[in-house]
């Protein structure tokens, strides 16, 4: 069945590749996006854009577009700035947020579909891998704004039956991702490889990471079209350090990747994975794309668009 969806954050690293898929699917995909980090040529030709900030009157927009689903990825992801800034980062994630939410039950909008962090809102977990009902810890302000979204959102679906699919992503990488982002660890190598620049490795670089390809998220995304309403981590459950990545790397270069150890950056978190069986379970997903077979398909992509 075809739907009107709103995609917020649309021109950026996950949230255009959703817009395609939607897309590809006969949706008709609406984007809201500031492009305050998104880029507007990641935007699909067939999705209609309003370049507008969360926050603002979106009243008439709603009214004119009838939209039945939103899909909300528009955020301040970076942790660094929600340190420095956590009001700002409030602001667009909490307040951006419920924004759309008071919308959303306004103009009888069915379902609301929230990009929230894994990675983030559990903090640092004694047990891993960190399952849906670990306790919600997050370590800083940009952690506590997604779990204040979440909130939000499950108290708007209890309050007034708005259907709800919350997922938690663990740490996505893929083409598109900008190198400058803090999550973006991949993308940064890559760069730094193509520009035959070494790799900073963070402290002994035996810190881990859950890496899950974007195209596993975006089939998350597709499938929370129609699952129950609920929460799901999104991610591999599997580990990787830093150490690992540039073993990956220099596999597939058939070359050792230059790298070098540079201090460690104090309050980062050290082991970061997600159980995923609930949404194997609940909502029939699992990742495919092998954390190799994704780098290089991502390797790829930044080697294009380099030479264009
Ligand atoms: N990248 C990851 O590893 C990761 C992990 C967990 C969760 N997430 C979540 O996924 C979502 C998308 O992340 P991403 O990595 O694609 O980031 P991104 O920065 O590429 O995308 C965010 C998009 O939102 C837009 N935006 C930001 N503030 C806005 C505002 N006030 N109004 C309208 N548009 C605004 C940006 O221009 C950008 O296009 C975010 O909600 C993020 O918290 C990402």
């Amino acid at each position: 069945m075809n739907m009107k969806i709103l995609v917020t954050g649309g021109c950026g690293f996950i949230g255009s590749h959703i817009v395609d898929a939607y897309v590809t699917e006969g949706h008709d995909v609406v984007v809201l996006d500031d492009l305050s980090t998104g880029d507007i040529g990641n935007l699909n030709s067939q999705a209609k854009l309003y370049e507008k900030d969360i926050n603002s009157d979106l009243e008439d927009i709603f009214s004119q577009e009838k939209f039945e689903v939103i899909n909300h990825h528009a955020a301040q992801i970076n942790v660094r700035t929600s340190v420095d800034d956590p009001l700002f980062d409030a602001k667009v994630n909490i307040l951006g947020t419920l924004n759309l939410l008071n919308l959303a039950i306004r103009h009888k909008i069915s379902r609301f579909i929230y990009a929230s962090s894994g990675g983030a809102v559990y903090g640092e977990p004694d047990d891993l891998p960190a399952g849906e009902n670990t306790a919600l810890s997050p370590l800083s302000p940009y952690g506590v704004s997604k779990v204040a979204a979440e909130k939000y959102i499950l108290a708007f679906t209890h309050l007034y039956n708005l259907e709800s699919v919350i997922l938690r992503y663990s740490n996505v990488f893929g083409p598109r991702q900008i190198a400058k982002s803090e999550a973006g660890v991949i993308s940064i190598f890559i760069e730094r490889i193509l520009n035959n620049k070494p790799c900073d490795v963070y402290g002994d670089g035996r810190q881990t990471r859950d890496y899950v390809f974007v195209s596993d998220v975006v089939e998350a995304n597709r499938l929370a079209l129609s699952s129950d309403s609920s929460v799901f981590n999104i991610g591999t459950g599997m580990e990787t350090s830093v150490n690992g990545l540039i073993d990956i790397f220099s596999s597939i270069l058939g070359i050792r990747t230059e790298h070098r150890h540079v201090d460690a950056r104090p309050g980062e978190v050290l082991r970061s994975a997600l159980d995923c069986h609930k949404a194997h379970s609940e909502m029939g997903w699992q990742p495919v794309v092998a954390l190799k077979d994704g780098i290089i398909k991502t390797l790829e992509y930044f080697k294009e668009i380099s030479q264009s």
